[in-house]
């Protein structure tokens, strides 16, 4: 197979990147002979390929996305070396989890692996316009077909509040009112259209000072506006929610997440579903009945080995919580 003759088969090797956290998402997950296990986020298959090897010819992968590029790539490694395991590979958004596996006719689940985010590939494809390496049409959607907002119109539409409150809050970006500043100070001329007049908009809005230390100028924003593009702390809660109800009693929810802001949703929404009464303090039997639906596997989140990081840059903010369906 050429990696150049095709878009297709380009894709094909672009996919395979090393799964982060393999090791450690196999040994959590806990699968054997015979699991049903849901991969929410399929990618390049890198660890389901390696799960269907556990769940075996008489267990079930259910693989997610929401991109037809990862879903296309996906099905093609899943024949070549997962052919034995049964699978059914679904297209759509894991924050719509319900309809998906009840569509499926899945019975229940005993692992769900979340790992979330985009995938090198699509970071890597100039066109979806996620980098700011790259000159590109500002997009931003995961799932171009379905999702009509990108970020081109968030950007020229949103008002400078919003902007700033999005760029505060999704990205940790302390130069946020600055920035949405020049974003709207720019677009008044002519609309902002690749990424390249956003990554100038927001060098703009730096300090040259704290432009030289922190990574790339660009890195927040263009996280806190993806992340407002594919509404992904809303979707994650949902999809989160929807997988406890599905989980097998003794089944495992795994997420690798990649910022803060992923990370606290995952532990507040476990820790949440761990408790037991939620009846205020001072009333002296319990009204709520409110009966925990998880137990929390991971107090503190795992984190990737030196050797990891070194070999595979992805994990270096990866962290994983697990928990478990009681
Ligand atoms: C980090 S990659 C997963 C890589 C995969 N674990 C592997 O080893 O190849 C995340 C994938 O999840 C998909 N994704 C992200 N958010 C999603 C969502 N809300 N619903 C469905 N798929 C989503 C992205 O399209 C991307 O392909
Ligand atoms: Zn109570």
């Amino acid at each position: 197979m050429a990696d150049t003759q095709t878009a297709a088969g380009t894709l094909k090797l672009e996919f395979r990147h090393e799964p982060v956290m393999l090791a450690e998402v196999l040994e959590q997950l806990e699968l054997s002979e015979g699991s049903v296990v849901c991969d929410c986020t399929l990618g390049g298959a890198g660890h389901s390929i390696a799960m269907a090897a556990q769940v075996g010819e008489t267990g079930l992968l259910i693989g997610i996305d929401q991109d037809d590029m990862a879903l296309a790539a996906a099905h093609e490694r899943l024949d070549l070396e997962a052919l034995g395991t049964p699978r059914k590979l679904l297209k759509g958004n894991f924050g719509d989890l319900d309809e998906l596996l009840c569509s499926a006719q899945v019975p229940g689940v005993d692992g769900f692996l979340f790992d979330l985010g985009v995938s090198s590939p699509q970071l890597d494809i100039p066109g979806r316009g996620f980098s700011y390496h790259e000159d590109a049409p500002l997009d931003m959607r995961m799932d171009p077909g379905n999702n009509t907002l990108n970020a081109a119109e968030v950007v020229n539409t949103y008002n400078e509040a919003d902007l700033a409150r999005i760029l505060r809050v999704y990205g940790e970006e302390r130069y946020a009112r600055e920035i949405a500043r020049q974003i709207v100070r720019r677009r008044a001329t002519e609309p902002l259209r690749t990424t390249g007049d956003l990554v100038e908009a927001i060098k703009a809005g730096i300090p040259a000072a704290a432009r030289r230390h922190g990574g790339h100028p660009a890195r927040k924003s263009f996280q806190a506006i993806r992340i407002e593009v594919n509404h992904e702390l809303d979707v994650l809660e949902r999809g989160l929610e929807a997988a406890v109800r599905w989980l097998n009693p003794g089944g495992r929810i795994c997420v690798i997440s990649y910022h803060s802001l992923e990370d606290r949703i995952v532990k507040h929404l476990f820790n949440e579903q761990s408790q037991g009464c939620i009846c205020p303090p001072d009333i002296p039997v319990c009204v709520c009945g409110h009966v925990p639906a998880l137990k929390v596997i991971t107090r503190k989140p795992l984190v990737a080995s030196a050797d990891e990081v070194k070999r595979n840059p992805r994990a270096r903010s990866a962290k994983i919580r697990v928990a478990e369906r009681l």
